[in-house]
């Protein structure tokens, strides 16, 4: 195996289905050796065996160093990251992996945390809620509430782990919110958000609940609500727009991007080399000068004020007709 710059390799040990499309994979060092600490709600980079590299939560507990676990959901809509890893990487194999990396840990002052997961966006918050069980943990005594939204049972995962954390805990209760496909049968978020408290807000899950977390924690202090979108949004595919134009900057080149495109995939196929790593709009990488045009921000990197000259171009899109960019 040639190994990338700042990936070593991890075995898989175990990888076994743990909800409708979900995978765990428990990786451990070759040699036995113990693997890095982290803290919960840390992320890794994984080099898929399609050639991919996807960043996924940790989500076991950060204390146990004799192995590391991620749960990956089978996108059969995605692009390719997710399949790759589960249709062909078997018990035994090796992957090339990061260290652990957290822009989502815990805070040190959290007294009280709630906790909202939607889907494979649960991993990074099970991480955090085993850690704050853990007699170790400067969070042991901490309160939570923790809300789990999912389609269905049977999509959930370790829907009976975070049970019997719940039933062991008299630190708070895990939730169960099952809306079958209709959103609006779900949980009601309002009363969660409505008054604001001493607690620090998790939210991980798909960009429509993240959406909603945001929009009714608005009055909430700054600071205080923290959001991770690698659960929900690895492999997971923008929703299919307008087809547009870009403009680079450099050469007035003018490369079209089709409606399931996008920009980065589009400079690629042109020749055009932008780094790149998590391709879901969370890790900076694939940001370009934006010199003109108007468009629509999908990542969760940049502040109000950057979206006026910047554009990550692994996610983020032209309203329509063309805007031009800095390459
Ligand atoms: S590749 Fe990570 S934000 Fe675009």
């Amino acid at each position: 195996m040639t190994l990338e710059p700042d990936l070593f390799p991890l075995q898989v040990q175990q990888k076994r289905l743990v909800a409708n499309d979900i995978w765990l994979f428990r990786l451990v060092h070759p040699k036995g050796h113990a693997l890095p600490t982290f803290t919960a709600g840390a992320h890794v980079t994984v080099k898929t065996p399609g050639g991919q590299k996807r960043n996924y939560s940790l989500c076991n507990n950060p204390f146990e160093t004799a192995y590391c676990e991620l749960a990956i959901k089978h996108e059969r809509q995605g692009r390719g990251g997710s399949q790759s890893m589960i249709e062909q990487v078997q018990e035994g194999d090796f992957l090339q992996v990061s260290m652990p990396k957290n822009d989502f840990g815990l805070i040190d002052q959290a007294k009280e945390v709630i906790f909202i997961a939607g889907g494979i966006g649960v991993t990074p918050l099970l991480s955090m809620l085993r850690q704050m069980h853990d007699a170790r943990s400067m969070h042991a005594h901490a309160r939570f509430r923790f809300y789990y939204c999912a389609r269905d049972k049977a999509g959930a995962a370790f829907v009976d782990t975070l049970q019997a954390l719940s039933n062991t805990s008299e630190m708070g209760e895990v939730s169960f919110h099952f809306d079958g496909g209709n959103p609006g049968l779900g949980l009601d978020l309002w009363p969660v958000l409505e008054k604001p408290t001493a607690a620090h807000i998790y939210c991980c899950g798909p960009l429509g609940l993240m959406d909603a977390v945001r929009d009714m924690s608005g009055h909430w202090p700054q600071g205080r609500v923290h959001f991770e979108s690698f659960g929900a949004s690895t492999g997971q595919q923008f929703e299919p727009s307008e087809a547009f134009e870009v403009k680079l900057l450099s050469t007035q080149q003018i490369i079209p991007v089709a409606a399931h495109e996008s920009i980065l995939e589009a400079l690629r196929n042109n020749g055009h080399a932008v780094p790149s790593s998590c391709e879901s709009g969370t890790c900076g990488s694939c940001k370009l000068d934006l010199i003109s045009g108007v468009v629509e921000h999908r990542d969760f990197v940049l502040n109000d004020e950057e979206k006026h000259h910047h554009i990550m171009v692994c996610v983020s899109r032209a309203f329509s007709g063309v805007i031009e960019i800095g390459l």
